[in-house]
């Protein structure tokens, strides 16, 4: 029988972000250790492989989660990571497997909002504190002042360009929704409620969804109408909460601990958050080649930019942006794969 405590720990640690909810993990009991390796879900759609940035922000963030489980309980965990993302990506031996198990409360608080949030400052005092955590090579810049706030919207706007021009992205994005309650309760992806879209957005969602209809409407100049009304909402937030740091793929699974951290220290404190990927994606598919035609040049750009806004050394990445502010109203949450399909017990 597996141990409660493994099978909660395991349930605590699966409550990570990840990109569209993809839950790209598979954690497995071995008897002594507890190890995350990747798990391949919906091939057909899937951009994200096993050692992709946007996978390893994920698996960073379930490290951190088991983390925290770990220490609600007193428990020490002793972490072992296979260099270059290798499979499982990293182990953790516990040492001690007690008979109850006490859920530390922020995993379960955090969430994404994409509601609008309201204008007013975050408090001095938090602010601090969060810019003042960090992880391996990785650290916190928080955007509040109007004008460097401006810069990156901006940056978002022209990778969100891109980002509307790319089939693959498409492909994922409309593979990701989930629309009918049925798809909803699978447990994965985006469920459509959860991206709180204004009136009629529901139905603008639905003719976009073609990728012969929209390609022929960029050629008209539709990505860049789409890509203004992406940037809305982070335009009008009081701040954006952004990680940057090294890009070898330990400190990536490090970022994405540092991430997870300062999202759930922001929620715990009634702060709300929504991630904005898109730069970091698409300087990542200029690395890789795998941008939409045309956009090289002015992806390099925002590249350049990226790196003179936060002061980035040769390696060094920004690795996530997130919009933040006092919300309006509580979101829909997002649901989790059936423990089952994401937690095994190979003891
Ligand atoms: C690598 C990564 C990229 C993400 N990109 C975005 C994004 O660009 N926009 C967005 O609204 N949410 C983004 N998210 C948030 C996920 O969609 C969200 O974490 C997931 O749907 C689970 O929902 P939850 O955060 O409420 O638990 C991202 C999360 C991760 C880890």
């Amino acid at each position: 029988m597996t141990p409660k405590f493994i099978a909660e720990l395991a349930a605590v640690g699966a409550l990570a972000p990840s990109a569209d909810n993809s839950q790209p993990w598979r954690l497995n009991w071995t008897g002594t250790v507890l190890e995350i390796a990747h798990a391949e879900r919906h091939a057909d759609t899937n951009v994200f492989s096993a050692r992709s940035h946007a996978t390893l922000l994920g698996i960073g963030a379930v490290a951190e989660n088991l983390d925290s489980a770990l220490s609600a309980n007193g428990v020490r965990g002793n972490w072992q990571w296979n260099s270059d993302a290798g499979q499982p990506y990293g182990t953790v031996a516990i040492d001690r497997v007690p008979e109850g198990f006490i859920a530390p409360e922020g995993p379960a608080r955090r969430h994404t909002n994409r509601l609008p949030f309201r204008s007013d400052a975050l408090p001095a005092q938090l602010v601090d504190r969060i810019g003042a955590l960090r992880e391996g090579a990785n650290r916190i810049a928080f955007l509040s002042e109007p004008a460097q706030r401006a810069r990156l919207v901006r940056l978002v706007r022209i990778s969100s360009e891109a980002r509307f021009c790319n089939r693959d992205l498409h492909k994922w994005l409309f593979g990701s929704l989930r629309r009918s309650p049925a798809e909803v309760a699978s447990g994965d992806g985006l469920d459509i409620d959860s991206l709180g879209l204004p009136p009629g957005g529901k139905s603008m969602l639905g003719f976009i969804s073609d990728w012969g209809r929209i390609s022929t409407l960029n050629r008209l100049g539709a990505y860049k109408l789409l890509a203004r009304s992406e940037v809305g909402l982070i335009s009008a937030a009081p701040a954006l909460v952004c990680v940057s740091g090294a890009t070898d793929s330990r400190s990536v699974v490090d970022a994405g601990r540092l991430l997870n951290r300062a999202w759930t220290e922001l929620n715990l404190a009634g702060i709300a958050v929504q991630p904005y990927y898109v730069v970091t994606d698409q300087l990542n598919r200029l690395h890789d080649g795998t941008l939409a035609a045309g956009f090289d040049a002015q992806i390099g750009a925002v590249e350049r930019e990226v790196h003179q806004l936060f002061g980035l050394a040769t390696g060094e990445t920004l690795h996530m942006i997130l919009r933040v502010g006092y919300p309006k109203a509580e979101p829909v949450r997002s649901r989790r794969l059936a423990l089952d399909q994401v937690f095994a017990d190979a003891s």
